[in-house]
Protein backbone atom coordinates (compact mmCIF):
# COMPACT_ATOMS: atom_id res chain seq x y z
CA UNK A 1 0.00 0.00 0.00
CA UNK A 2 1.74 3.13 -1.07
CA UNK A 3 1.17 5.93 1.85
CA UNK A 4 0.05 9.53 0.99
CA UNK A 5 2.14 11.87 1.65
CA UNK A 6 1.11 15.85 1.28
CA UNK A 7 4.14 18.41 2.01
CA UNK A 8 4.73 21.94 2.18
CA UNK A 9 7.82 23.33 1.58
CA UNK A 10 8.34 26.82 2.79
CA UNK A 11 11.87 27.38 1.10
CA UNK A 12 12.88 30.71 2.47
CA UNK A 13 9.95 31.95 3.74
CA UNK A 14 8.50 32.44 7.37
CA UNK A 15 10.05 34.19 10.61
CA UNK A 16 9.71 31.96 13.95
CA UNK A 17 7.12 34.59 14.92
CA UNK A 18 5.48 33.88 11.48
CA UNK A 19 5.95 30.04 11.76
CA UNK A 20 3.23 30.27 15.00
CA UNK A 21 0.94 32.14 13.86
CA UNK A 22 0.42 29.48 10.76
CA UNK A 23 0.34 26.99 13.30
CA UNK A 24 -2.44 28.84 14.54
CA UNK A 25 -4.81 29.00 11.77
CA UNK A 26 -3.35 25.85 10.32
CA UNK A 27 -3.73 23.35 13.05
CA UNK A 28 -7.29 23.32 14.03
CA UNK A 29 -8.47 22.62 9.97
CA UNK A 30 -6.42 19.20 10.04
CA UNK A 31 -9.56 17.77 12.48
CA UNK A 32 -11.53 17.05 9.02
CA UNK A 33 -8.59 15.61 7.47
CA UNK A 34 -9.27 12.04 6.53
CA UNK A 35 -7.07 9.41 8.22
CA UNK A 36 -3.51 8.03 6.28
CA UNK A 37 -2.94 10.89 4.82
CA UNK A 38 0.99 12.10 5.97
CA UNK A 39 1.10 15.80 6.57
CA UNK A 40 4.92 17.10 6.63
CA UNK A 41 5.95 21.25 7.14
CA UNK A 42 9.96 21.22 5.80
CA UNK A 43 10.26 25.00 6.92
CA UNK A 44 13.55 26.92 7.03
CA UNK A 45 16.17 25.57 9.91
CA UNK A 46 15.68 28.31 12.33
CA UNK A 47 12.13 27.61 12.72
CA UNK A 48 11.99 23.63 13.48
CA UNK A 49 12.11 24.38 16.69
CA UNK A 50 8.97 26.36 17.24
CA UNK A 51 7.58 24.17 15.44
CA UNK A 52 8.27 21.43 16.94
CA UNK A 53 7.32 22.78 20.51
CA UNK A 54 4.17 24.38 19.06
CA UNK A 55 2.90 20.94 17.26
CA UNK A 56 0.45 20.06 20.44
CA UNK A 57 0.19 16.70 19.59
CA UNK A 58 -1.08 17.46 16.11
CA UNK A 59 -0.14 14.97 13.10
CA UNK A 60 1.79 17.38 11.23
CA UNK A 61 5.41 15.72 10.67
CA UNK A 62 8.70 18.16 10.95
CA UNK A 63 10.76 18.14 7.72
CA UNK A 64 14.11 20.37 7.09
CA UNK A 65 15.25 21.47 3.49
CA UNK A 66 18.48 19.70 3.68
CA UNK A 67 21.32 17.80 5.47
CA UNK A 68 24.87 17.23 5.10
CA UNK A 69 26.43 14.18 4.15
CA UNK A 70 29.37 14.03 7.36
CA UNK A 71 28.10 13.72 10.63
CA UNK A 72 29.97 16.42 11.52
CA UNK A 73 32.72 19.03 10.47
CA UNK A 74 34.60 22.04 9.09
CA UNK A 75 31.43 22.63 6.85
CA UNK A 76 30.43 26.55 7.34
CA UNK A 77 26.40 26.83 6.81
CA UNK A 78 25.85 23.45 6.79
CA UNK A 79 23.75 20.98 8.96
CA UNK A 80 23.99 17.44 10.30
CA UNK A 81 21.24 14.69 10.82
CA UNK A 82 21.79 14.49 14.34
CA UNK A 83 21.09 18.42 14.82
CA UNK A 84 17.81 17.43 13.20
CA UNK A 85 16.73 14.55 14.64
CA UNK A 86 17.15 16.37 18.06
CA UNK A 87 14.85 18.86 17.38
CA UNK A 88 11.91 16.26 15.91
CA UNK A 89 12.83 16.42 12.56
CA UNK A 90 11.83 13.25 10.41
CA UNK A 91 12.11 14.15 7.14
CA UNK A 92 14.25 15.95 4.67
CA UNK A 93 14.29 17.36 1.33
CA UNK A 94 17.09 16.69 -0.95
CA UNK A 95 18.24 17.42 -4.18
CA UNK A 96 15.43 20.56 -5.15
CA UNK A 97 16.09 22.16 -7.73
CA UNK A 98 16.53 25.37 -6.38
CA UNK A 99 19.81 23.61 -4.54
CA UNK A 100 21.06 22.19 -8.18
CA UNK A 101 20.62 25.38 -10.11
CA UNK A 102 21.78 27.75 -7.14
CA UNK A 103 23.83 25.85 -4.92
CA UNK A 104 26.00 23.68 -7.05
CA UNK A 105 24.20 20.30 -6.18
CA UNK A 106 25.26 17.05 -7.55
CA UNK A 107 24.04 14.04 -8.32
CA UNK A 108 27.19 12.97 -6.63
CA UNK A 109 26.27 15.02 -3.83
CA UNK A 110 22.65 14.14 -4.17
CA UNK A 111 23.57 10.76 -3.83
CA UNK A 112 25.86 11.66 0.06
CA UNK A 113 23.28 13.58 1.14
CA UNK A 114 20.53 10.69 1.06
CA UNK A 115 22.72 8.37 2.31
CA UNK A 116 23.21 10.72 5.26
CA UNK A 117 19.52 10.94 5.90
CA UNK A 118 18.77 7.30 5.82
CA UNK A 119 21.83 6.74 8.27
CA UNK A 120 20.56 9.90 10.98
CA UNK A 121 16.77 7.30 10.24
CA UNK A 122 15.44 10.61 8.38
CA UNK A 123 13.11 10.01 5.50
CA UNK A 124 14.33 11.78 2.19
CA UNK A 125 12.10 13.47 0.21
CA UNK A 126 14.20 13.27 -3.53
CA UNK A 127 13.50 15.96 -5.73
CA UNK A 128 14.01 15.38 -9.41
CA UNK A 129 12.48 17.06 -12.49
CA UNK A 130 13.65 18.55 -16.13
CA UNK A 131 14.22 22.26 -17.37
CA UNK A 132 11.79 23.54 -19.59
CA UNK A 133 14.51 23.85 -22.33
CA UNK A 134 14.96 19.83 -21.39
CA UNK A 135 11.31 19.35 -21.84
CA UNK A 136 11.35 21.07 -25.12
CA UNK A 137 14.38 19.19 -26.90
CA UNK A 138 12.78 16.18 -25.84
CA UNK A 139 15.07 14.96 -23.17
CA UNK A 140 13.04 14.89 -19.92
CA UNK A 141 12.32 11.35 -19.62
CA UNK A 142 16.17 10.69 -19.89
CA UNK A 143 17.67 13.52 -18.26
CA UNK A 144 15.08 12.04 -14.84
CA UNK A 145 15.79 8.41 -15.62
CA UNK A 146 19.55 9.52 -14.92
CA UNK A 147 18.53 11.91 -12.09
CA UNK A 148 16.94 8.64 -10.47
CA UNK A 149 19.87 5.64 -11.36
CA UNK A 150 22.65 8.46 -10.18
CA UNK A 151 20.79 9.72 -6.86
CA UNK A 152 19.36 6.20 -5.49
CA UNK A 153 22.93 4.25 -5.51
CA UNK A 154 23.02 2.27 -2.55
CA UNK A 155 19.87 4.24 -1.09
CA UNK A 156 17.56 1.88 0.77
CA UNK A 157 13.69 2.31 -1.27
CA UNK A 158 11.86 1.43 1.76
CA UNK A 159 12.45 4.76 3.70
CA UNK A 160 12.37 7.28 0.83
CA UNK A 161 10.06 9.28 -0.97
CA UNK A 162 10.14 10.85 -4.55
CA UNK A 163 8.93 13.81 -5.52
CA UNK A 164 8.55 15.04 -9.23
CA UNK A 165 9.00 18.40 -9.89
CA UNK A 166 9.27 19.65 -13.49
CA UNK A 167 11.52 22.78 -13.06
CA UNK A 168 9.38 25.22 -15.68
CA UNK A 169 6.49 24.58 -13.42
CA UNK A 170 8.07 25.63 -10.13
CA UNK A 171 6.92 28.90 -8.59
CA UNK A 172 5.20 30.05 -12.44
CA UNK A 173 1.47 29.41 -11.99
CA UNK A 174 2.20 26.93 -15.09
CA UNK A 175 1.56 23.63 -13.84
CA UNK A 176 2.08 20.42 -15.79
CA UNK A 177 -1.13 18.33 -17.39
CA UNK A 178 -2.14 16.14 -14.76
CA UNK A 179 -1.90 13.25 -16.88
CA UNK A 180 1.23 14.00 -18.00
CA UNK A 181 2.77 14.21 -14.86
CA UNK A 182 1.05 10.39 -13.87
CA UNK A 183 2.55 9.62 -16.72
CA UNK A 184 6.13 10.19 -15.91
CA UNK A 185 5.14 9.30 -12.49
CA UNK A 186 4.49 6.11 -13.71
CA UNK A 187 7.81 5.74 -15.38
CA UNK A 188 9.82 6.72 -12.16
CA UNK A 189 8.10 4.02 -10.43
CA UNK A 190 8.79 1.22 -12.88
CA UNK A 191 12.77 1.77 -12.36
CA UNK A 192 12.62 1.45 -8.87
CA UNK A 193 13.07 -1.94 -7.20
CA UNK A 194 10.35 -1.30 -4.71
CA UNK A 195 6.88 -0.13 -5.91
CA UNK A 196 5.74 0.94 -2.64
CA UNK A 197 7.68 4.54 -2.69
CA UNK A 198 5.33 7.30 -2.75
CA UNK A 199 6.17 9.89 -5.68
CA UNK A 200 4.74 13.01 -5.24
CA UNK A 201 4.24 15.96 -7.99
CA UNK A 202 5.25 19.42 -7.09
CA UNK A 203 5.24 22.59 -9.48
CA UNK A 204 2.72 25.48 -8.96
CA UNK A 205 -0.03 23.13 -6.77
CA UNK A 206 -2.75 24.81 -6.01
CA UNK A 207 -6.36 24.95 -4.37
CA UNK A 208 -7.90 25.17 -7.87
CA UNK A 209 -5.49 21.91 -9.05
CA UNK A 210 -4.91 19.46 -6.44
CA UNK A 211 -8.29 17.46 -6.42
CA UNK A 212 -7.66 16.75 -10.14
CA UNK A 213 -3.48 16.05 -9.66
CA UNK A 214 -4.66 13.45 -7.03
CA UNK A 215 -6.98 12.05 -8.63
CA UNK A 216 -4.25 10.76 -10.66
CA UNK A 217 -4.01 7.21 -9.77
CA UNK A 218 0.45 7.56 -10.22
CA UNK A 219 0.43 9.98 -7.88
CA UNK A 220 0.57 10.01 -4.16
CA UNK A 221 1.03 13.37 -3.31
CA UNK A 222 2.12 16.59 -3.45
CA UNK A 223 5.08 19.50 -2.34
CA UNK A 224 3.81 22.64 -2.42
CA UNK A 225 6.22 26.01 -2.05
CA UNK A 226 3.70 28.92 -2.51
CA UNK A 227 0.02 27.54 -1.61
CA UNK A 228 2.09 26.15 1.79
CA UNK A 229 2.23 29.63 2.97
CA UNK A 230 -0.84 30.32 4.01
CA UNK A 231 -3.24 28.00 6.14
CA UNK A 232 -6.44 28.30 4.04
CA UNK A 233 -4.68 27.11 0.59
CA UNK A 234 -2.48 24.23 2.31
CA UNK A 235 -5.48 23.07 4.58
CA UNK A 236 -7.49 23.30 1.02
CA UNK A 237 -4.85 20.89 -0.28
CA UNK A 238 -4.37 18.24 2.51
CA UNK A 239 -8.45 18.27 2.60
CA UNK A 240 -8.65 17.40 -1.21
CA UNK A 241 -11.44 15.73 -2.31
P1 LIG B 1 5.49 26.10 -6.00
O1 LIG B 1 4.38 25.27 -5.43
O2 LIG B 1 5.58 27.48 -5.41
O3 LIG B 1 5.46 26.10 -7.50
O4 LIG B 1 6.87 25.40 -5.58
C1 LIG B 1 7.04 24.04 -5.81
C2 LIG B 1 8.26 23.56 -5.11
O5 LIG B 1 9.36 23.90 -5.49
C3 LIG B 1 8.09 22.71 -3.93
O6 LIG B 1 9.29 22.14 -3.53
Amino acid sequence: MRKIVLAGNWKMFKTQAESEDFLKGFLPTLEDTPFGREVILCVPFTDLNVISRNLHGSRIQLGAQNVHWADNGAYTGEISGEMLTEVGVRYVIIGHSERRQYFGETDETVNLRLRAAQRHGLTPILCVGETKQQRDAGEAEALISKQIKEDLVDIDQSNLIIAYEPIWAIGTGDTCEAKEANHIIGNIRSQLTNPDVPIQYGGSVKPNNIDEIMAQPEIDGVLVGGASLEPESFARIVNYQ
